[in-house]
């Protein structure tokens, strides 16, 4: 879901709320390039959304670009236009929900490339679902653990000696800025499992720092993808469309900040000790009067289980 099908008013009030949440803008084409022109950049996730947007940019500006995801056809797709741009892409399928799956992404990167200089860990399954629909779904949290958390963990675990021992590297992670606010009901498994990569990979940039190797983590706000479509009240929520987030992981690459987010985000962060009781009072209300349902899934692709 790229466009926003909310009516006139709303979607230009909706465009100037956006320019207040979005943490970044664009960096130069210029820098773009200085940063990323000859470089190996693996970008998950690339064939919808964010990380698609993210990959045309990265291709275009030079770099070689790893893509993976599930939909071989779309991939190929997106490798043939940066290839048209005069760019390059590799498309590489890959189910990051099972571990055999990445396991044989990995094997594959490693074999067939010296290096990769920069790791988006982007792709990423969302779940709303109250505990309640959930007693006999422990399937949900599997996957969103294996998507979200354990395969990004295991593509670091395998490309991060190369670039700690050749002295440079960068890892960007494209996280929520809800793992930073206080919990909100319906989204355990999905938050879990951010919060889980999140916390791994801010410690990986502590000790990973000292052989060059750098992290940024982009704590995005709502974005206009399919990943947010079934969630009704997310439609007039300020909001960036995938172009804008994209910018951001290019953004990301070219100044490689410790972390990119919303300006509020550190505020709320900040006030969370205070603010604790009145808002998780205020979702406790929330979670009676609004309506919840079995089949809240935002899985990107086909149910397991
Ligand atoms: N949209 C938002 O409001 C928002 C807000 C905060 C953070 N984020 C984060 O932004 C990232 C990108 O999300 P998006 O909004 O661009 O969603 P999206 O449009 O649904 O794209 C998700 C991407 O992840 C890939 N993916 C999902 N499951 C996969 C699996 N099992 N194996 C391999 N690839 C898989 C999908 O590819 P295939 O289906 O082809 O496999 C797709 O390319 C996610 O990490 C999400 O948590 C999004």
């Amino acid at each position: 879901m790229e466009g926003n099908s909310a009516p006139l008013p709303l979607r230009a009030a909706s465009q100037v709320a956006s320019r207040l949440v979005n943490p970044g803008g664009r960096p130069s084409e210029k820098s773009l390039r200085e940063a990323v022109d000859g470089k190996l950049v693996l970008v998950t996730g690339a064939s919808h959304g964010i990380g698609r947007a993210a990959a045309g940019k990265l291709g275009a500006a030079g770099a070689t670009v790893l893509l993976v995801a599930r939909s071989g056809d779309r991939l190929k797709e997106l490798e043939r236009e940066i290839t048209q741009c005069g760019g390059s892409a590799h498309a590489y399928v890959a189910d990051l929900s099972d571990p055999e799956s990445t396991n044989a992404l990995t094997a594959e990167v490693l074999e067939r490339h010296d290096q990769v200089d920069v790791l988006v860990n982007n792709a990423g399954m969302s779940i709303r679902r109250s505990v309640e629909f959930s007693y006999e779904r422990f399937h949900d949290f599997e996957r969103t653990a294996w998507v979200n958390y354990l395969s990004p963990v295991k593509l670091v675990l395998a490309l991060l000696p190369a670039m700690r021992a050749r002295g440079s590297g960068h890892i960007v992670n494209v996280s929520t800025s809800g793992v930073r606010m206080p919990p909100a009901p319906r989204w355990s498994a999905y938050m879990a499992s951010k919060s889980a990569y999140d916390v791994f990979i801010r410690t990986v940039a502590l000790e990973a720092a000292r052989d060059g190797v750098t992290v940024s983590s982009i704590y995005m706000p709502i974005v206009r993808t399919r990943m947010i479509a079934p969630t009704p009240e997310f439609r007039y929520v300020p909001s960036l469309s995938a172009g804008q987030a994209g910018d951001l992981v290019c953004k990301a690459i070219v100044e490689r900040p410790g972390s990119i987010g919303p300006w509020w985000v550190s505020a709320v962060e900040a006030g969370s000790a205070f603010t604790r009781w009145p808002w998780e009072t205020a979702m406790g209300i929330w979670n009676r009067v609004s309506q919840d349902s079995s089949n809240a899934a935002h899985s990107a692709g086909p149910a397991k289980g």
